[in-house]
């Protein structure tokens, strides 16, 4: 069986351009996105590994260490290594897994034979301190993700940590959020600011602030 929201994320050493690593101890509290690339030197990883290297302040002021992993070795992952920064525009500044093995991959279920090869696929799991996978997304080799995304994600999934709200369709920070079904409009207007209620089940509030 795959790997589900809510499981723990399975732990794993690996060697990577930073050296050797277990996946656990590298995170140790922080959040994660670990995001798997079907090969070295081939265009859309290339961009997608520019861009990641260029979020790094964003991901820093969540407290998000990105990490990528692909079957290729650690000296492949080297090499490219300068396509990625200049392409890009910043140099890179997370680790890159080598999974010649397939051991990380196989372990996270990144290898879908029905996409041709056996390199991973695009996946994406983010992983929150407590190391429990909070979203995954797959996408095919052929796909670049938006890792605006994913920046999203995290900001959602931060703020709904912190107070029992959720997110709306098409949700970015700023905009106004959803109180939980399991709060009653009163009890909502005590807590938040801006309380509408449209439906009886579904009231708007305004974002908590610090979120
Ligand atoms: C790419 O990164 O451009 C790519 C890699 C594997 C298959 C298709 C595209």
């Amino acid at each position: 069986m795959g790997i589900r929201l809510g499981d723990v994320a399975p732990n794993f050493t690996a060697d990577t351009t930073d050296g050797k690593i277990d996946f656990h101890q590298w995170k140790a509290g922080s959040w994660a996105v670990l995001f798997s690339h079907p090969a070295d030197f081939t265009p859309v990883c290339t961009t997608e590994l520019g861009r990641t290297a260029a979020l790094k302040t964003e991901f820093d002021k969540r407290g998000v260490k990105a990490i990528a992993v692909s079957v290729d070795p650690v000296d492949s992952h080297n090499n490219w290594a300068p396509d990625i920064a200049e392409v890009g525009g910043t140099a890179l500044n997370f680790p890159i897994i080598a999974d010649p093995d397939h051991s990380v991959s196989e372990l996270y279920d990144m290898i879908h034979p029905g996409e041709g090869d056996t390199s991973t696929v695009r996946s994406v799991f983010i992983i929150d301190p407590a190391n429990k996978v909070r979203l995954t997304l797959t996408y095919p080799k052929s796909v670049g993700r938006n890792f605006d995304e994913i920046v999203r994600v995290i900001d959602a999934l931060q703020m709904t940590d912190k107070a029992p709200v959720s997110t709306p369709v098409d949700w970015k920070p700023g905009d106004r959020v959803i109180v939980s079904p399991a709060m009653s409009t009163e009890d909502a207007k005590q807590k938040f600011d801006g309380v509408e209620e449209v439906r009886p089940y579904l009231r708007w509030a305004n974002a908590p602030a610090g979120s």
